[in-house]
């Protein structure tokens, strides 16, 4: 009986794929996702990447629709970085409790605090938040972008937890937001010091989303990207991973022979998982929901991006 039911999922699933090509193809789409995303997403996408690739891709694309199968925010810089497209996200649900933190006003306050600060934003913010920064940046690129702005005092926002490893890896003032990724900031020093005694012979890889004493602990500290690239590189067979699971996607695929622990249970984005393929097929039928930026917002967002897209 069981085996009968996997059987119609998994003829099901076969199903939705080919409906999901068949729409991409007439709606001249292209599907990206991120690396948190459920195995069955990643498996359809044209394009895989963390906030940083992802953000470049839909800049570059010449495919008139975006499926942006990701967070709200991702699917914003998306439409932002490419007004003339139609973005779509399978789930508006799919939000970023990190990127609700900081809100405009509450920024426009600290900014009156330190005149002379420039502000740089984590791609994870809101539209209207980028709007009122001055370059934003992701983990991927966060310690250059910091290195790179003309101006010793710099407000933060909103990750404490990266904040805290750029102003470790700069000379500048940094003015640090409060805010965390719910995700990330669950693992502790205890998870990882209980999977090191299980696994010695595992290297330690991790996020900078993570607190600074578990960022401490790194053999490796880097972006999702940062973290795959290494791992396929390195002469190292196993890992303990200090990122969000669906990362384990690309690990496996890149490095079929190696293994990879993920350093608690609990390093799953419930945000990043409400998209799924009917969603994914769905909103390609119905072209909802769609993003929207309103102009005025999309352009000031767009300086801060495109100013980061410069960055060397
Ligand atoms: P990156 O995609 O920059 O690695 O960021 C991780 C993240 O939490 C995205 O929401
Ligand atoms: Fe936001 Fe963290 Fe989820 Fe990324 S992993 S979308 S930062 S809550």
């Amino acid at each position: 009986m069981e085996a009968l039911a996997l059987e119609r999922k998994e003829e099901q699933k076969r199903e939705l794929k080919e409906r999901i090509a068949q729409l991409k193809k007439e709606r001249n789409a292209i599907i990206l996702a991120h690396y948190y995303q459920r195995d069955e997403i990643q498996e359809i996408a044209d394009f895989r990447g963390d906030s940083f690739l992802l953000a470049q891709k839909a800049a570059s694309t010449d495919a008139e629709v975006i499926v942006f199968c990701g967070v709200h925010f991702m699917g914003e810089s998306a439409k932002i970085l490419a007004p003339n497209k139609t973005v779509l996200i399978p789930d508006e649900r799919a939000g970023c409790p990190m990127a609700d933190m900081v809100n405009v006003d509450g920024l426009r306050a600290l900014k009156k605090q330190h005149p002379n600060a420039k502000v740089v934003a984590y791609i994870n913010t809101s539209a209207d938040v980028k709007s009122e920064t001055d370059i934003c940046c992701t983990s991927a690129n966060a310690v250059k972008v910091i290195n790179a702005i003309d101006s010793d005092e710099i407000i933060w926002v909103p990750d404490k937890n990266l904040g805290d490893y750029v102003s470790k890896h700069t000379d500048k003032k940094v003015i640090i937001w409060e805010g965390y990724c719910n995700t990330h900031d669950m693992l502790t020093v205890k998870d990882v010091e209980e999977m090191r005694a299980q696994y010695p012979n595992a290297q330690f890889v991790v996020h900078p989303e993570c607190r600074p004493e578990v960022v401490k602990l790194g053999d490796f500290v880097g972006s999702t990207t940062a973290i795959i690239k290494y791992c396929k590189e390195s002469d190292c067979q196993e890992f303990i991973v200090g990122t969000e699971d669906g990362t384990g996607y690309q690990l496996r695929l890149d490095s079929p022979n190696k293994q990879f622990h993920f350093a608690t249970k609990y390093l799953v984005c419930p945000n990043m998982k409400v998209n799924n393929l009917k969603k994914v097929a769905r909103c390609l039928e119905t072209m909802q929901p769609q993003i929207y930026v309103p102009p005025h917002v999309a352009d000031q967002a767009r300086a801060s991006l495109e100013r980061m897209l410069q960055v060397k």
